[in-house]
């Protein structure tokens, strides 16, 4: 064991170039931390999109394209240093040992497995990309989340096309949350490196540890087959969702019964089997990951005729898209059946606080669905523009994008927003939406003032107290 341990040692690469394909959510923070802890390392992020890098390279750190508490501290401290942005993919491939995946896979819109199976064409145009260009070894590493095996596909394309040169495949995938990366990058809970069970394989996996351990103690990262660590992605992602689908059907229980959800988290959290985490009830999980990633598992599972297992982790979406089609309802039924033609402020658009990612969010299905009812809806969210609530609506395809256009509307001030409005609600917690001076809101919508609160985030009772009927998830 000790023998073996130290010949993987006496033999890993050291890796002094870094390249990173896909400069988006994952890959422009991941990069930035792996430059600022490793000053010894050059890491280049390359992207197809010029103004996409351009933003990165922006001498203005507010205009980065992505938004993230801490990030820009981390890249004005190794921009220009070790870390660079550059739309030159095959140089930067060509002087890497090491070079990240970090391009988007998103679910499938055509063909077989339509609307689950996650889209593998940009992966692919990766592993032609450095098969071209690669005339040296290359550790090729996978972070975006993949469904099991696409690095065996990714190793026939790089070994059947390129100039003969050795690879290794490793899988190492991204547990960051959005809002929180950088947090969650510098203190991970742990890491994952998956890779081949080969001397070679050991090697690849022990270069990229040595990296990780300037800053991950050791005990936090995990090594595992490649298989595992590619599975293990999809499984935390899938038990995440899970929790939140589960306290979500809860939710709608306790508002039948008198229970109240709050509560009831509270309660079951406390049991250290269970755990107090991710047991917040909402209008519905969003974001880039969750809903695509077990879509993938039940494709998976139905490909292997497992259509138990599938038919188990479908529900976990299912119960979400029925979260979020409740809550849009519940405004029409509680605003007298009808919103056709009143203003309903939404507060938030994002899919959670602290990030102006809106992938999935519940923001957007409960507003087309209450656009199908011909209300006019007014959006304030701190980091999302109009220009990209339209997008998100549009790529629905539910409607023209001129009626959108019509019927929606993006303020840059909430009070503004919410200016004789016949009902609030609440999409995104956002922690500046508890401190807002409710009196002064509720003063200038029509009245009956109804917020349908969802995210439970604020107070009930003072705002009843002021006059509000307040409406929350699961109580
Ligand atoms: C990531 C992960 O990689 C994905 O697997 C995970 O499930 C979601 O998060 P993310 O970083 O959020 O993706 O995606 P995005 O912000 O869309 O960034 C991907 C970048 O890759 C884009 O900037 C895109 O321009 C770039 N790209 C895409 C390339 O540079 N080359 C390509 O061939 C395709
Ligand atoms: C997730 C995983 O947490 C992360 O490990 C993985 O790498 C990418 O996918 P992210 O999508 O960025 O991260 O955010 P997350 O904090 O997991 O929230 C996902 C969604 O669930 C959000 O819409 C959030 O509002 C919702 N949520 C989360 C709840 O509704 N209730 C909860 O208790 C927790």
């Amino acid at each position: 064991m000790q023998l073996s341990k130290n010949t993987n040692k006496s033999i890993k690469m050291t890796i002094k170039n870094i390249c990173c394909i896909g400069a988006g959510y994952v890959g422009g923070p991941t990069m930035a931390v792996i430059a600022q802890k490793c000053p010894h390392i050059k890491v280049t992020i390359v992207d197809i999109n010029e103004s996409r890098i351009n933003a990165w390279n922006s001498t203005n750190f507010d205009e980065l394209p992505i938004y993230e508490p801490g990030l820009a501290a981390v890249v004005k401290e190794a921009r220009g240093r070790n870390l660079f942005f550059s739309t030159n993919v095959e140089q930067a491939i060509d002087e890497a040992e090491m070079i990240f995946i970090s391009v988007n896979t998103p679910t499938k819109t055509y063909g077989a497995g339509k609307g689950m199976a996650a889209d593998l064409k940009y992966i692919e145009l990766c592993a032609r990309q450095i098969a071209k260009v690669a005339k040296t070894d290359k550790i090729v590493v996978e972070k975006s989340t993949l469904p099991v095996r696409t690095a065996s596909a990714i190793k026939e394309i790089l070994t059947n096309t390129g100039y003969g040169v050795q690879y290794q495949i490793l899988s190492n995938p991204e547990f960051l949350a959005e809002g929180t990366a950088i947090e969650d990058l510098f203190n991970p809970d742990r890491v994952l490196i998956g890779g081949d069970t080969t001397v070679e394989g050991q090697k690849a996996i022990q270069s990229l540890v040595e990296v990780y351990s300037n800053w991950v103690p050791n005990e936090k990262i995990i090594t595992t087959n490649l298989w595992s660590s590619e599975l293990s992605k999809l499984t935390a992602n899938a038990f995440l969702a899970q929790r939140v689908s589960s306290i979500n059907a809860l939710s709608e229980l306790c508002e039948k019964t008198g229970a109240d959800v709050n509560e009831v988290a509270q309660a079951i959290g406390l049991d250290s089997r269970i755990g107090s985490k991710f047991l917040k009830a909402s209008v519905g999980f969003g974001g880039s990951c969750f809903q695509k990633d077990i879509l993938n598992l039940v494709y998976i599972a139905k490909s292997y005729g497992l259509n138990e297992v599938a038919d188990y982790w479908e529900q976990v979406i299912i119960m979400n898209d029925h979260q979020k089609r409740r809550f849009a309802k519940n405004i029409s039924t509680t605003l007298y059946n009808t919103v056709a033609g009143k203003k309903i402020t939404f507060l938030g658009w994002a899919f959670k606080k602290d990030t102006n990612d809106t992938r999935e969010s519940a923001a957007i299905y409960v507003a087309d669905d209450l656009l199908n009812e011909q209300a006019n809806i007014a959006v304030f969210d701190p980091k999302v523009n109009e220009k990209q609530m339209l997008a998100d609506l549009d790529y629905l395809d539910s409607r023209l994008p001129q009626e959108n256009q019509k019927q929606i509307k993006a303020y840059d001030n909430p009070y503004e927003a919410c200016h004789e409005a016949h009902a609030i609600a609440v999409l995104t917690e956002w922690d500046e939406f508890k401190s807002y001076d409710w009196q002064k809101i509720y003063d200038q919508m029509l009245k009956p003032a109804f917020i349908f609160d969802g995210r439970n985030i604020l107070d009930r009772k003072a705002l009843e107290k002021i006059g509000f009927v307040y409406k929350a998830i699961g109580s």
